[in-house]
């Protein structure tokens, strides 16, 4: 009965797209070719039925792509033909909603909208036909054994003999996007598709290289370099090794990556039941993204890069990228963009660079920054600075020249330019050109409003300019049609009349499930934490309990204050903390919400937090450790302030707030809830300072009752920083022993690092019981981004991101960048 109910349905869908295709036909033909499609229809939809797999010597034809597809059997993946232009259509695997696709057979040859087929032939290949008979894709399989095409449950279409042996596998030739359990291996590679939506694939790439490591490869029609991991770095020191082999890599169902080169990391939603994938995007970053149940839309939960300006080729040739909350192109002096709509285009010159003999060129300073590659035209080391321009200037082959530590390095050609502190990039423009110095880069954005691609579900068809005659054709068509629908569903209602909600069965697959984020009842986190007994911790907020969710998780569960928000608000601001992803931040898994309480429940993290590890006897954390935990703190600041999400300020970073999980790894706490107090309190500062901050830790501008910026959390950073390196209390009060008067050691420190050279402060400053085992380049980099942060004046506070840059740069063994205002 079931399949009655199918059939009508097709048939339905079949005419509400099958009448479009008429347009082109001259309207005396049309009658007998409705009779026929009809005839073929019928055809069609008795032939194959079950919509989860392709019998041998069953046909898809690509003018039913909307109702003929074959679908796994839970209706997570479905298989068919994707629309990838105005009549152009691909073979696919797509996440059947929201409608994301995985894989394309025919990735570089879509295929026409009309005449168009797949056949799973007798000779045992599946073949993909254009309109004239041309073969567009083939699976090359050569068993005539081949029973049938099925989708799994995974995402993987495989071709299976009739003892049901899997004779080949789309899992074997994944295009941008690998799904959880698909092994990636030593010939597997990921191409990212173009920028503009083509689908083709183009530069980026993810592969094992040839000494065995998993990398991400910028092959541009000009150069072609690796930009992940970091190139600057050993295999080593990006965490990874060259002697394993086995070239294998694969994300497991629980978000868990493991590759055979020692990359290995868990999504920050690791766990079971969350639908995955792991895509090379066109802007060339690789990204894990989940999906959220609740909203129904991916979210990345793990990526390559934090820094896209470290992804060759997205400024293009001759452009500079610079990353400050978002990459930002710009063109040097002299230069101007090729396309401000694709700034991967770069920038061309103004003048005449070919003909530079007849022209006198000088050569304009531009501090800080750096092209990257392998265009040195002759590099030579130890020699001055003058004469190092004069090479330059009497190559006609050179284009800029970049100075640093007393090296030359003339180049033919600008690409990767990025900043960096320690290169001066000298360029060469004609001497007419005036320049004013010191030079601006502009910036425009580049890739920021990123959106993974989500495609609706239903294509719209644009019906203008379409002669009136055959709209009244179409309109009279359609009601003869409705008519005859009419009788068949009746008619199948008739004979299902006793069976259970029809519509559930069709439906099926395509209903919200509930939310990973989600609201909890008073009962179930009551029972949770066992009636509240287990205290975790108090904060100015609230107290928290420690508890175990009936899944088995751990979690923490917080207590608020008096929350001043009504039940919608709350909501609303819930739903937006628990869209908030990083792992660097403390996961909001729920909340609970009723008359008498609010609670908020956490993820639960194992080593308390970052106070208890500096200022007690009982813990100690060695160098490498605060140094992870200063730059994950960034990081997620930086995430916090700025990446395109919604802008939360955390106003009461502390060391209490900052919390260690099982590798040492800090998570921050207690972040988006400023928002939840301000409402109430009419957004002032004062009213907010009552409920956050902590004193020693709360920028001057909260007493001087400015407007409060992102910028209260870069001082609070900076005060944390300072106590990472120096193990002590900066709140705290000491007698100075000179003027006998009592100052903070925030004070003290600031005497110390002003009145010093470099060499004394890691003396006076750094925590003793480090015992000088530190880096010292890093310790440098903290203290003096700890004390540029912890400034007065905000205005010469740097803004997190650029934190994480200098951080970055430090961390990687590039000399430091220093942070501004000292
Ligand atoms: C099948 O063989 C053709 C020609 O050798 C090749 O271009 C194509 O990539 C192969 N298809 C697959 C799926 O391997
Ligand atoms: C996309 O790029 C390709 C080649 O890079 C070009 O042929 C095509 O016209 C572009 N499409 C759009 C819509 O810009
Ligand atoms: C190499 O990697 C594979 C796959 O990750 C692993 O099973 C194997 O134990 C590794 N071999 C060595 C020698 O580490
Ligand atoms: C999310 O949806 C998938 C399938 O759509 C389901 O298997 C999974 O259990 C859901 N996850 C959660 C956490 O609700």
């Amino acid at each position: 009965m079931d399949k009655l109910v199918v059939l009508v349905r097709s048939l339905f869908n079949h005419e509400m797209k099958e009448h479009f295709i008429l347009f082109n036909q001259p309207i005396s033909s049309n009658f007998l070719y409705v009779l026929f499609l009809l005839l073929a229809l019928f055809h069609n939809s008795l032939a194959s039925l079950d919509p989860h797999y392709l019998a041998k010597g069953e046909t898809l034809f690509v003018e039913n792509h909307d109702t003929k597809f074959i679908t796994s059997p839970d209706d997570t993946f479905t298989f068919g033909f994707y629309k990838t232009g105005n009549n152009a259509f691909s073979l696919a695997i797509w996440f059947t909603k929201p409608k994301t696709l995985v894989w394309m057979a025919n990735r570089e040859k879509p295929v026409n909208g009309v005449g168009s087929k797949v056949s799973l032939g007798s000779n045992g290949a599946m073949v993909l036909t254009d309109f004239d008979g041309t073969v567009s894709w083939d699976t090359n399989t050569t068993s005539t054994d081949i029973a049938r095409a099925e989708l799994l449950n995974s995402g993987n279409l495989v071709l299976k003999n009739s003892r049901g042996d899997v004779k080949w596998q789309s899992f074997d030739y994944p295009t941008d996007t690998l799904l959880p359990n698909q092994n990636f291996t030593r010939n597997s590679r990921l191409v990212s598709s173009s920028r503009n939506g083509s689908y083709d694939p183009r530069y980026f790439s993810l592969k094992f290289d040839s000494d065995n490591v998993l990398r991400l490869i910028y092959d541009g029609p000009e150069i072609s370099s690796i930009y992940w991991p970091n190139p600057e770095d050993t295999v080593r020191d990006n965490g990874r090794t060259s002697y394993n082999s086995t070239r294998n890599a694969v994300l497991d169902d629980r978000g868990w990556f493991l590759s055979s080169d020692g990359l290995n990391f868990k999504t920050i939603d690791m766990g079971f039941g969350i639908n995955r994938r792991m895509t090379l995007d066109y802007d060339g970053n690789l990204r894990v993204y989940s999906l959220n149940n609740s909203t129904g839309s991916w979210q990345v939960s793990w990526q390559a890069l934090t820094n896209p300006c470290l992804i060759r080729g997205l400024c293009g040739e001759n452009g500079i990228c610079v990353f400050s909350s978002q990459p930002k192109c710009s063109c040097p002096p002299g230069y101007v963009v090729n396309d401000p709509s694709d700034w991967s285009r770069g920038c061309k010159p103004t003048f005449d660079l070919s003909g530079q003999n007849n022209q006198p060129m000088k050569l304009v300073k531009i501090p800080e920054i750096d092209y990257f590659g392998y265009f040195d035209i002759n590099h030579t080391a130890s020699i001055s600075l003058d004469v190092c321009q004069k090479i330059c200037l009497e190559n006609s082959n050179c284009k800029a020249v970049i100075f640093r530590d007393v090296g030359c390095y003339p180049k033919s050609a600008l690409f990767n330019g990025l900043p960096a502190g320690y290169a001066t990039l000298f360029l060469k423009v004609p001497q007419n050109l005036s320049v004013s110095e010191p030079v601006k880069l502009e910036g425009h954005p580049a890739t920021c409003e990123f959106n993974p691609r989500v495609v609706e579900g239903n294509s719209t068809l644009h019906l203008r300019g379409t002669r009136r005659v055959i709209w009244i054709y179409l309109y009279s068509f359609c009601f003869a049609l409705l008519g005859i629908e009419l009788v068949f569903v009746l008619l199948g209602w008739f004979f299902l009349f006793r069976k259970s909600n029809v519509s559930d069965t069709i439906e099926h697959g395509y209903e919200m499930i509930a939310s990973q984020f989600r609201r909890f009842s008073y009962e179930e986190l009551r029972k949770a934490t066992n009636n509240f007994s287990e205290e975790l911790g108090k904060g100015g907020s609230g107290v928290v309990y420690k508890g175990v969710l009936s899944d088995g998780r751990m979690v923490g569960v917080k207590r608020l204050g008096d929350v001043l928000q009504g039940d919608e608000e709350f909501w609303s601001e819930m739903n937006i903390i628990g869209k908030i992803n990083h792992m660097n931040l403390v996961r909001t898994w729920g909340y609970c919400s009723g008359k008498k309480h609010r609670l908020l429940v956490y993820e639960y993290v194992e080593n308390s937090s970052l106070d208890k590890h500096l200022f007690s006897k009982k813990r100690f954390l060695g160098w490498e450790q605060r140094f992870a935990v200063a730059f994950g703190t960034a990081k997620a600041l930086a995430y916090l302030h700025d990446e395109c999400l919604e802008w939360v300020i955390h106003c009461d970073i502390k060391p209490e707030n900052i919390l260690l999980d099982g590798d040492l790894q800090p998570k921050i706490a207690d972040f988006g809830l400023a928002k939840l107090y301000q409402r109430g309190g009419g957004g002032s500062g004062l009213e907010l300072s009552r409920i956050r901050g902590t004193k020693g830790y709360m920028a001057p501008e909260w007493a001087l009752n400015q407007p409060i910026t992102a910028k209260v959390d870069v001082y609070s950073y900076g005060i944390v920083i300072l106590e990472i390196v120096s193990g002590i209390r900066l709140s705290n009060w000491t007698m100075n022993r000179r003027t006998n008067q009592l100052e903070t050691e925030l004070a003290k420190l600031t005497r110390i690092i002003k009145g010093q050279g470099e060499e004394s402060w890691i003396e006076r400053v750094l925590d003793p019981r480090l015992k000088r085992k530190v880096s010292k380049k890093q310790a440098i980099t903290l203290i003096k981004v700890g004390y540029s942060c912890a400034q007065e004046d905000r205005n010469k506070r740097p803004r997190m991101a650029s934190v994480v840059e200098t951080l970055l740069q430090a961390a990687s063994g590039n000399s430091v960048r220093e942070c501004s205002g000292l």
